[in-house]
């Protein structure tokens, strides 16, 4: 959301602003911050080093730039058990990795199911499909903490279901989704299924194979640590979504049409090297420390948050409030506060910076009672510390004193 002055009851309350105030970013859900320091110099290295378009030349630079690309699909396969990595194909981001999916997938007359707890990447999707095609969206209802009923998913099938798409975690309510067991409904019905992994890629254990997962729709900036315009969607062999674009893909060029085979069907265009050189760096980063390192490092900052949430007065929490039940964010609003001014104040007096509104979720909003005024979202990332949540704590502690006339 832009930037503004707080509007009403904390304008004052914090006049005196510190210069030197600490700089905590717990926003890791929008975009993760900081990269590993091997991110940085991977894209550096090829912005300087190599600077050649991949998949176009011959020539030795233009070679490094396939091996950078290679290294990327190569990375990711072993992170999600792929077995062949060209069925993983590169986008921009995982709302560009959504929509080829769903577009590709559907058409006039078909019936997709989704959950309440989507982002506006797949219901804005699913909404203009809807409009302009005919398309008939089930939303199956999650409950206030998020969570989803399989049972639910597979009692709103019809014999014209021709896609299910979940996402694996709400980025409202960090709700982890019973992906496996809907992967098995769908696998049992024949439906494709794909789900949305933008807020758990890199950060939770994700098996293809394991899962049932046809589709795999992911994003490179956030857990997976990666730099903006990067992303991609895993594609099941059997499975064959229309293009998104059409155009040159530096292979099979007398063609007046893509080619079948992958990725290049899908990559039309020069693809971001260097942006995918970062990502191969942030992928190879979690694959050396490991998924479960990670996951058990998330679980632990967020028992921790949830702890520091619970001792704040007057502060409601959304979700399951249980770190083995969701990822790491919290959203949060403060009683009788407006979640702008709380953030506002958070960035200005204590710099910590957390994001606040809607999140890109409506439906998720409307699911957990807060469509009107939205939540403060505290997202942590593999860099955050137990201090840094400690701090919160005691930030908004003292903002509630300062509000509610305690000190
Ligand atoms: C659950 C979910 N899906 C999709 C997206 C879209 O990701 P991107 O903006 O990288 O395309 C996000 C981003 O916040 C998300 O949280």
């Amino acid at each position: 959301m832009s930037r503004r002055a707080p509007c009403g009851l904390v304008r004052g309350l914090f006049a005196e602003v510190s210069e030197k105030v600490p700089q905590i970013y717990l926003d890791n859900a929008a975009t993760s911050f900081p990269k590993p320091e091997a991110v940085y110099q991977a894209i550096e290295h090829c912005l300087r080093r190599v600077g050649a378009s991949a998949g176009r030349g011959g020539y030795r630079l233009a070679l490094k730039a396939d091996e950078i690309v290679y290294r990327a699909r190569s990375a990711l396969a072993r992170l999600f058990n792929v077995k062949d990595a060209s069925r993983i194909v590169f986008t921009a981001n995982a709302t560009e990795s959504l929509n080829l999916a769903i577009k590709g997938l559907v058409g006039p007359g078909d019936h997709v199911v989704t959950s309440s707890m989507e982002h506006n990447a797949v219901w804005r999707c699913l909404k203009t499909l809807e409009r302009d095609q005919g398309v008939e969206p089930t939303i199956v209802p999650c409950a206030a903490d998020g969570t989803l009923a399989p049972e639910a998913v597979e009692g709103a099938l019809r014999p014209n279901t021709r896609l299910i798409v979940l996402t694996h975690a709400s980025n409202v309510t960090g709700t982890i989704m019973p992906v496996a067991e809907v992967g098995e409904i769908a696998r049992r019905h024949g439906i494709p299924f794909l789900v949305d992994a933008a807020q758990t890629a890199g950060v939770l254990p994700i098996d293809v194979e394991r899962d049932r997962i046809d589709l795999l729709a992911f994003t490179g900036h956030k857990g997976l640590l990666g730099p903006f315009g990067t992303g991609g969607l895993y594609i099941r062999e059997g499975f064959e979504p229309r293009p998104l674009k059409e155009g040159g893909t530096g292979s099979e060029s007398r063609l007046p049409y893509q080619p079948q085979t992958l990725p290049e069907r899908y990559e039309a265009g020069t693809l971001n090297v260097c942006g995918l050189a970062g990502l191969a760096a942030g992928v190879e980063f979690i694959l050396n420390e490991g998924v479960e390192k990670i996951r058990a490092k998330e679980k632990s900052l967020t028992r921790h948050a949830l702890e520091a949430l619970a001792d704040v007065e007057g502060a409601e929490i959304y979700g399951p409030k249980d770190a083995e039940r969701q990822v790491g964010l919290i959203s949060f609003n403060l009683a009788g506060v407006d979640g702008v001014e709380v953030a506002y104040v958070l960035d200005e007096v204590y710099g910590i910076m957390v994001r606040v509104g809607l999140h890109c979720a409506p439906l998720a909003h409307q699911t957990i009672g807060t469509l009107d005024r939205g939540t403060v979202r505290v997202s942590l990332g593999y860099f955050n510390t137990f201090a840094d949540l400690d701090y919160l704590g005691e930030a908004l502690q003292s903002i509630n004193r300062q509000i509610r006339g305690g000190g």
